[in-house]
């Protein structure tokens, strides 16, 4: 028999039956507490679920008919309950996180407390406005969230439980699961996707007067964390099929004052990694994989992130693997390089909390990290679901006045995004007339933004790929079903701009 966690225990109820019908008898001496309250719930809506808060007093749960689960996270301590006979109720003390699910349709199920029914207790998490008739969105962390719930709410319950809200438990275990599924030695988790990426150069030694090459076809993240080193970002093209770091333009821009180079897994396709290795070992140079993009994706048996000295993720919320906050990682398979991204993110000290190098406040925060803990284990089937939604779309699009996406059996799709002529018009078409939002992965290349502007600096392929590019709905909660609508939608949209 599993143990109960402290003060949750279970109560046996007298049933009597005889020709006139069925008694329950609750027996004040076998209950904890003189209820006060008592509520019967019942008809609930399939699929829908109750409680979802934290109890102010001790509570007694009783089903008469059908059957319902009750998940408690009570002292450090989660268990999940049938509740299916009616010859035994549980009770969960106060201060217990609790939540109800599983209904079957004729549940009668009865709860009793020894207080009355105070307004504004249970305290509950605001609800979120209704979403009918809205638009479909290009992407919503919070219906990747929605199926987790329960699972999300009790590893937050667990941190506030644990009072330790920096540099605990869940970080410690979130980067030795993330190092495993990753199949790299060491994980660091830091404050973001930036900090990541320049927490990763400066550790492998980049810094000021060094020049590190990348793409421009990027967020402008990429080439911010760079200058966040002290060094100089240097803009290379893309290539057309892969959309990634065209390696012959990389080798051409090699200089002596180039240290390293970033390649960018763009859309979660990986970026040619065995070449960009070659080069950078025939010159020296040190390669950080920016992965903020490609959470799973894989060349062959090897996934992105564990090919160069170090990589770089990202887990903004709307990433394929995403927190409800910023977060990020640097991983990596030298211990050395680990050891300094550790210092860095955590003002330059080391565990004696002396300030032996540079560094500042970069930590991935408790409640982050036990969010992720709980997602990365669902990574490979979202993934696996964007993978199907992407040959959906292929096969609906593939007569249509666009380009699709490269094909590589190890993308994981963190977007879909078609090239097409009139993207503006047809972009503005697909929202107002279908109610499909669409987003654009980068209107302006890096190189084109104020900040790093040059004169003398064209790449052609990449401006034509900002100037076309259309990123669809690719996230299972929005698209699963709803492909031959968006891909009609799409069709229409053209030819309407066309015409
Ligand atoms: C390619 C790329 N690099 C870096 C970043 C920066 O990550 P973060 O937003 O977590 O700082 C992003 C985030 O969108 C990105 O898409």
């Amino acid at each position: 028999m599993t143990s109960l966690p402290e003060g949750v225990q279970w109560i046996p109820v007298s049933l009597h039956a005889d020709a006139r019908g069925e008694l329950a008898a609750f027996d004040r001496s076998n209950l904890p507490f003189e209820p006060v309250r008592i509520f019967v719930i019942t008809d609930v809506p399939n699929g829908a679920t109750r409680g979802g808060h934290v109890i102010s007093c001790d509570e007694f749960f009783w089903i008469r008919l059908g059957r319902c689960r009750l998940s408690i996270c009570t002292g450090g301590f989660r268990t999940s309950l049938l509740l299916d006979d009616p010859k035994r109720g549980v009770v969960v003390p106060a201060g217990s996180f609790l939540e109800l699910t599983d209904f079957a349709p004729d549940t009668i199920l009865t709860v009793m407390a020894p207080q009355p029914y105070a307004p504004g207790s249970p305290r509950r998490p605001p609800r979120l406005p209704p979403r009918r008739n809205q638009p479909l969105p290009a992407a919503d962390p919070s219906r990747r969230f929605a199926g987790q719930r329960t699972d999300i709410d009790l590893a937050i319950a667990r941190v506030f439980e644990s009072g330790t809200f920096i540099l605990g438990p869940e970080c410690a275990a979130f980067e030795d699961e993330f190092a495993d599924y990753l199949g790299v030695r060491h994980a660091v988790g830091v404050g973001s996707g930036t900090q990541a990426l320049s927490f990763a150069l400066a550790a492998l030694g980049v810094g000021a007067g060094d020049e590190v090459i990348t793409v421009s076809l990027t967020f402008a993240a990429t080439a911010l964390a760079i200058e966040a080193t002290g060094a100089k970002p240097i803009f290379v093209d893309v290539d057309r099929g892969s959309r990634c770091i065209d390696v012959a333009a990389l080798e051409a821009a090699i200089t002596p004052s180039t240290a390293a180079v970033i390649p960018v897994h763009l859309h979660g396709f990986p970026a040619a990694m065995p070449e960009i290795m070659k080069i950078a070992t025939r010159h020296g140079l040190a390669v950080v994989e920016d992965c903020a993009q490609s959470h799973g994706a894989a060349l062959g048996p090897r996934r992105t992130g564990s090919f160069g000295q170090a990589a770089a993720f990202s887990f903004y919320p709307t990433k394929n693997l995403g927190a409800a906050g910023d977060g990020g990682a640097v991983v990596t398979n030298d211990p050395s390089v680990a050891e300094r991204v550790r210092r860095l993110r955590n003002y330059g000290m080391d565990a004696d909390r002396i300030c032996v190098g540079p560094g500042i406040n970069g930590r991935l925060d408790e409640v982050q990290a036990a969010i992720l803990r709980v997602l990365l284990p669902r990574l490979d089937e979202d993934n696996a679901t964007r993978r199907v939604l992407a040959g959906q779309y292929r096969s609906k699009l593939k007569d249509a006045m666009l380009e699709l996406p490269p094909h590589c059996d190890g993308a994981v799709y963190h977007q879909f995004a078609v090239a097409l002529d009139q993207r503006d018009a047809v972009r503005r078409c697909l929202i107002e007339t279908h109610g499909v939002e669409s987003a654009i992965h980068y209107a302006r290349p890096v190189h084109q933004h104020p900040h790093f502007f040059r004169t003398d600096l064209s790449l052609p392929v990449t401006e034509q790929f900002a100037a076309r590019l259309l990123s669809l709905p690719i996230q299972g909660e929005i698209a699963a079903g709803r492909v031959d609508y968006i891909a009609n939608a799409l069709v229409e949209s053209i030819a309407a701009c066309r015409s």
